[in-house]
C-alpha cells in the first residue's frame, strides 16, 4: 500500500512511520511544503500517487489559534479541504487527526462517536470544520480524534511534550503547580501509532476514537509520571481558572473507544501501561 504521511517529523508521525515500516511511504514534513500550499502539496501527492493520505499537521497550539484564527482555519481546515480533493482526484482515501477539543466537556462520561461536539476554542472549532470537511467531501475517509499526545520526539508545535516537561521541571527542583480539573486520557503516540497501522489499512471508514484507556486528571497524569519514575517532586494541584490560559479546555474530555471496540479493533493500552512503556 503506498501511503502519504503529512506531517511525518511530529511525534505521532515518527513513530506511525515506524508503525508503517514495510509499506511504501511518502514522508512529508514542512521541508517538503507547507500545507497551506495547496499547489505545492498537489504536485507532492500526485507525483506520488499514494492510495492513502494520512494528515497529522495541524496548528494546534490551543491557546496561540485564539490570537491567530485565520491561520488555525487555514491549516485547520482549508488546507484539510485540498488534501481531500487531491485524495479524491486520486481515488485515495484520506485519515485525518482530530481531537478532544471538539467537545465542550459539559458531559461525565465519556464521548463516543454519536455525541454531538461543541467546541469551545478556536482550535477546537478549526479541528471540527477540518472533520466536516472530510467526513462531507471526501469518498474514502478516516476521521481519528484523539487525546493528551505524547511521544519520544516530543512535540514540535509545543516544544516539548507534557511528560517531558514535568520531568525537566522536576530535575531542575522547581515548583510543579498542575490542573486537577480537567480530565482527559493521555495517550502515548506510539500505542497510537500501532494502532492506527491496524486500522488504516482497512476499508473501516469514518469517525473513530483512540485514545489509550481509562481516564486522569493532568496532576494525576504528573504525579504517576514521578511515581513510576521513583522521583519526589514538589507538586500540587491548582485550577484552569488559576492557571488563566486563553483558550478554554473541556473539564472532562475522555473519550470511548466504541467503533474500534464494535469492530473488534481496538489495541488501545490502559493509559498507565502505556505511559509505563513509554518510561521504561
Ligand atoms: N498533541 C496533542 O496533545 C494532540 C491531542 C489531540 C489531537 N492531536 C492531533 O494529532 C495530530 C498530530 O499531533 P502531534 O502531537 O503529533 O503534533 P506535532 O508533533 O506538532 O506534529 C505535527 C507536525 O505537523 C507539521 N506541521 C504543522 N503545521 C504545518 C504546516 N502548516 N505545513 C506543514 N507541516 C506542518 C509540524 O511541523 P513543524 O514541526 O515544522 O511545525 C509537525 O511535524 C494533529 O492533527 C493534532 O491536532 C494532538
Amino acid at each position: 500500500m503506498r501511503i502519504s504521511l503529512l506531517g511525518a517529523n511530529g511525534q505521532l508521525g515518527r513513530d506511525l512511520t515506524q508503525a508503517l515500516a514495510g509499506r511504501d511511504l511518502q514522508l512529508l514534513t514542512r521541508q517538503h511544503f507547507d500545507v497551506k500550499d495547496h499547489a505545492a502539496a498537489r504536485a507532492a501527492l500526485e507525483e506520488f500517487r499514494p492510495e492513502l493520505i494520512v494528515n497529522l499537521s495541524a496548528y494546534h497550539r490551543v491557546d496561540d489559534c485564539e490570537t491567530h484564527v485565520e491561520e488555525a482555519y487555514e491549516v485547520n481546515a482549508l488546507a484539510v479541504l485540498n488534501l481531500v480533493r487531491i485524495a479524491n482526484g486520486l481515488d485515495a482515501a484520506i485519515a485525518h487527526v482530530s481531537t478532544d477539543y471538539v467537545f465542550d466537556g459539559r458531559q461525565s462520561i465519556p464521548y463516543d462517536e454519536t455525541s454531538p461536539p461543541s467546541p469551545l476554542s478556536i482550535y477546537g472549532n478549526s479541528k471540527l470544520a477540518g472533520e466536516f470537511l472530510v467526513r462531507t467531501q471526501a469518498k474514502k475517509h478516516f476521521v481519528i480524534r484523539t487525546c493528551g499526545l505524547y511521544g519520544h520526539a516530543g512535540s514540535q508545535g509545543k516544544g516539548g511534550n507534557f511528560v517531558e516537561t514535568v520531568l525537566k521541571k522536576a530535575r531542575a527542583g522547581e515548583p510543579l503547580r498542575i490542573v486537577d480539573d480537567q480530565t482527559v486520557t493521555p495517550t502515548a503516540t506510539a500505542d497510537l501509532a500501532r494502532q492506527l497501522a491496524v486500522l488504516l489499512p482497512t476499508t473501516h471508514y469514518g469517525l473513530f476514537h483512540a485514545t489509550n484507556e481509562g481516564a486522569c486528571s493532568w496532576f494525576e497524569f504528573a504525579k504517576a509520571i514521578f511515581e513510576i519514575r521513583g522521583i519526589s517532586a514538589d507538586l500540587s494541584p491548582t485550577t484552569s481558572a488559576a492557571y488563566k490560559a486563553p483558550a478554554l479546555r473541556p473539564p472532562y474530555s475522555v473519550l470511548e473507544n466504541k467503533r474500534l471496540k464494535d469492530l473488534g479493533l481496538n489495541r488501545m493500552l490502559h493509559w498507565r501501561d502505556a505511559l509505563a512503556e513509554y518510561l521504561g
